[in-house]
């Protein structure tokens, strides 16, 4: 099948790094599949007011997130009327290939997908959502989509030369090649490039600090909760991570010095982590009642308001199993210093805020209040199915842990995302 082969290519040319030659009809503007989706991710033609691409969401400038002013401290994102808000917040999209198409049936076997609640299989059919979404790009229908993309006569050449002379014949297979170019931009090693400090140092390119080291062996030790839920093996998406002793795609082989290795039974620490198993749980996330608040006032998303988040539980695929009500799809900590604030509904909006609400849940009894609020610790939002067990720290951290775990993750930025990470704020320091 052509477009398997084609698929078969890109994930192919990630491993070698040959994403810039592409074997199929390259056009002179777009020489790779990847590049028409790169131009196509920015084209606020796209949207129905002229004003929003997939980038005003997912900036690529800014850990593919949205970095907007919008009046929920980017809690969530507005739509292109500048007017409608979502309820949950724009996950980055940097690694979101290598999470693997969605399967399962159930609370407990459901894994992998796009979106928070996996309800897209993979990010081909993620990319056909954002266009047709009232609260987002708002375009009526697939047909005023594609008749945008002729208006542009490049796009047109690409399509043809890339999809077939026919492609526009049929609107439906013209759309799903839109999204198939968006997806091949989002599968290329410029949006999971593997060169973050922490890639770095596995093959001896970088030495981790004092307090880096700490955190990375406080968050891969087996008696803390993080890698129970955020440690992939290598990763099965639409992307290939690069092999151990491989800098980012292609790079040249080089042999670890072992100047930062891991101690022996941890997790697996090697360059094709990213962070997640791709699954599905509760952390005991509670609501964002200043978000709900502004929704509530402003008569929107009256729908989600009545009955709450019930993340995995919305996805078709689960037949309404309850014990997947609440849960969300275990997110990629690459890049989460830089992609505040954090959770599904942006409720956090500081990474110590998140880590001392995980020693909260994992049984510190000396984790009373919310630093951010000064206030006790909300309930979950689904307080039925929070995973005690899963979340379980058998040493409570101290502030100092605090500290050194905030220290490892910022280390697990894309080297193109370091100038942009946050002062740290308590004076303890990296070092
Ligand atoms: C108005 C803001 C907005 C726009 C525009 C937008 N997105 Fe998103 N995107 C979001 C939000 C919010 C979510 C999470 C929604 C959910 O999980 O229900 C999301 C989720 C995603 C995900 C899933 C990531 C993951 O880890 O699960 C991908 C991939 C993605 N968007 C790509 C795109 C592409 C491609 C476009 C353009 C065609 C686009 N987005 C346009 C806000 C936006
Ligand atoms: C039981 C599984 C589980 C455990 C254990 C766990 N997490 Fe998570 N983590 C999740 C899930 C699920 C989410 C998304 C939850 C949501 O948005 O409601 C998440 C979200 C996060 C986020 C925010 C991500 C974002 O993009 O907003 C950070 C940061 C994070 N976890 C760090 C950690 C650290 C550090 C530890 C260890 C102290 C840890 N997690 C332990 C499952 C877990």
């Amino acid at each position: 099948m052509k477009r398997r082969s084609k698929q078969l290519f890109f994930s192919l040319s990630f491993t070698l790094g040959l994403s810039s030659i592409s074997v199929f009809a390259a056009t002179t503007t777009f020489p790779s599949l990847s590049s028409l989706g790169e131009r196509l991710f920015s084209d606020t033609n796209l949207s129905l007011t002229g004003t929003q691409s997939c980038a005003s969401c997912h900036n690529p400038e800014q850990g593919f997130i949205d970095t907007r002013e919008n009046g929920v401290e980017s809690a969530v994102s507005l739509g292109h009327d500048g007017v409608s808000l979502g309820h949950r917040n724009a996950p980055t999209i940097s690694y979101a290939a290598l999470s693997p198409r969605f399967t399962g049936s159930n609370a407990n076997n459901a894994s992998g997908g796009q979106f928070w609640d996996g309800r897209a299989g993979n990010l081909s059919d993620q990319a056909e959502a954002p266009p047709l979404s009232e609260v987002e790009m708002g375009m009526l229908s697939k047909a005023d989509v594609v008749s945008r993309l002729q208006e542009n006569s490049e796009y047109v050449e690409a399509f043809k030369s890339y999809f077939g002379e026919n492609i526009f014949d049929d609107t439906d297979t013209a759309y799903t090649a839109m999204a198939s170019s968006l997806a091949a931009f989002e599968q290329s090693p410029a949006v999971s490039p593997f060169d973050s400090k922490f890639d770095r140092s596995i093959i001896g390119e970088y030495r981790l600090t004092q307090s880096e080291m700490a955190g990375r062996n406080l968050f891969f030790s087996r008696g803390n909760s993080c890698v129970r839920c955020h440690s992939s093996g290598q990763g099965q998406g639409q992307a290939q991570p690069p092999r151990q002793g491989q800098r980012g795609a292609g790079a040249p082989q080089r042999p670890p010095r072992g100047a930062t290795a891991p101690p022996r039974g941890m997790g697996n620490v090697a360059v094709g982590q990213v962070f997640s198993n791709f699954r599905y749980f509760n952390n005991g996330t509670p609501s964002n009642i200043r978000l709900n608040s502004i929704l509530q006032s402003t008569g929107q998303q009256s729908e989600f308001l009545a009955t709450g988040d019930l993340g995995l539980f919305a996805n078709p695929s689960l037949n309404g199993d309850r014990n997947s009500r609440g849960r969300f799809k275990v997110s990629t900590l690459r890049n989460i210093a830089v992609t505040a604030p954090y959770m599904h509904n942006g409720v956090f909006k500081t990474l110590k805020t998140v880590l001392e609400f995980y020693d909260h849940q994992g049984g510190n009894p000396l984790r009373i209040n919310n630093p951010e609020t000064g206030m006790a610790w909300q309930n979950a939002e689904t307080p039925q199915t929070v995973d005690r067990r899963r979340l379980r720290i058998q040493n409570n951290f101290s502030d100092v842990d605090i500290n050194n775990l905030e220290c490892f993750l910022r280390t697990l930025t894309d080297q193109k995302f370091e100038q942009q990470l946050p002062p740290l704020r308590d004076g303890l320091g990296c070092s």
